[in-house]
């Protein structure tokens, strides 16, 4: 277990001296805890990877506390890039721009582009100010792991290499950043996240979903060509250590024995099930985009024999739900 830090100025000026220092420090944002390094320090960079157990090809996202910053670390911003930055920046979004040098390789897996993001969260841009360099943050938890929303996820995920969390309560949004890339200008979505995809295109048009690059970058094998677009798109990702299925809908479902529900608005007979969580009784995408990975981390805490996680409609934020949810249930078994 890893210290956890009040959100206060004497622990944000610490933390920034710890960053400054090479080390790792949690911090929280709006969509998920990260894992925070000093972005331009290649050495604190293999740290985060060394700490999570993530593997060199997937690429992290480099933090920022303005636009100017951004500008900074990027050699061109294609129009639709600004302005749908100039419109969700502070926000759960995060776009792929080609690199300036400054950037050391290990941030971008080598590729020619990097992935900014400026959180919204009061907590991360006072860190960010602070340190006045820009941080390199994946989700903070142990790689292919459920993200963590709340401080007391990450302390008991880690128990060396991270200097401390800083708690920020619990995530707003609770699911990681929507991230959009950009071909000849055009953007394609390459991770569908905390701000709705329908959301995104009323303000520069049609998104591509990318169909062409090898359809579901999911499927594409770790190290394979087609996965460098997007290599943290894996084939399982987000899961928790019990196995997870996806069903319609859990009347369907006679094996119940052992097994915990998660159930998008709690209707139906839930009898048998060991343990239910209900996402949102209302059928609020948004309520249950904040609350899924914290439901997933108490049901994932009881020992259950699976966890039969029921789908959501896929539009808004439902699809990344759906992208979580699915990715959650091709872990392979132990
Ligand atoms: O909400 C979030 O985005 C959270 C918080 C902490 O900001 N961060 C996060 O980071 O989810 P992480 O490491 O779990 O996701 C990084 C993903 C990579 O797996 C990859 O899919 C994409 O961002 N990515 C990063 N750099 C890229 C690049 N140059 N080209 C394409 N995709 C990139
Ligand atoms: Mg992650």
């Amino acid at each position: 277990m890893i210290p956890v830090w009040r959100p206060d100025p004497e622990s944000i000026a610490k933390a920034a001296q710890a960053l400054q220092a090479g080390r790792l420090i949690a911090m929280p944002t709006e969509t998920v805890y990260g894992l925070a390094a000093n972005a331009l320090d290649a050495r604190a960079l293999a740290r985060i990877f060394a700490v999570k157990g993530r593997p060199f090809f997937d690429p992290l996202i480099v933090h920022v506390h303005s636009m100017e910053q951004a500008r900074t670390l990027v050699l061109d911003l294609p129009p639709k890039a600004l302005a749908l930055m100039e419109r969700f920046w502070p926000g759960p979004l995060t776009v792929v721009l080609p690199r300036a040098p400054a950037i050391p390789d290990l941030a971008t897996s080598g590729l020619p582009s990097v992935a900014l993001r400026y959180p919204r969260h009061p907590v991360a841009t006072a860190l960010l100010r602070q340190c006045g360099f820009p941080l390199a943050a994946p989700s903070a938890n142990p790689f292919g792991g459920l993200s963590p929303t709340r401080p007391e996820h990450v302390a008991f995920a880690f128990d060396e290499g991270v200097d401390a969390v800083i708690d920020g309560g619990p995530c707003e949004v609770g699911l990681e950043s929507t991230i959009i890339g950009f071909h000849r200008g055009e953007p394609t979505l390459l991770r569908a996240g905390g701000l709705a995809l329908e959301t995104l295109q009323e303000c520069v048009g049609a998104i591509s979903l990318d169909p062409g690059r090898g359809g579901d970058k999911a499927q594409t094998p770790p190290g394979h060509p087609q996965a460098i677009e997007a290599p943290g798109q894996l084939p399982w990702h987000y899961a928790p250590s019990t196995p997870l299925r996806l069903i319609a809908e859990p009347a369907a479902i006679a094996d119940r024995e052992g097994r915990g529900l998660l159930s998008f608005r709690g209707l139906g007979s839930t009898r048998g099930y060991l343990s239910v969580e209900v996402l949102s009784p209302s059928g609020d995408l948004i309520e249950a985009a904040a609350r899924l990975f914290s439901c997933l981390h108490r049901l994932d805490a009881q020992g259950l024999k699976g966890i039969d996680a029921e789908t959501v409609p896929d539009s808004g934020l439902g699809r990344a739900i759906l992208d979580r949810l699915s990715k959650a249930s091709r872990r392979p078994a132990n």
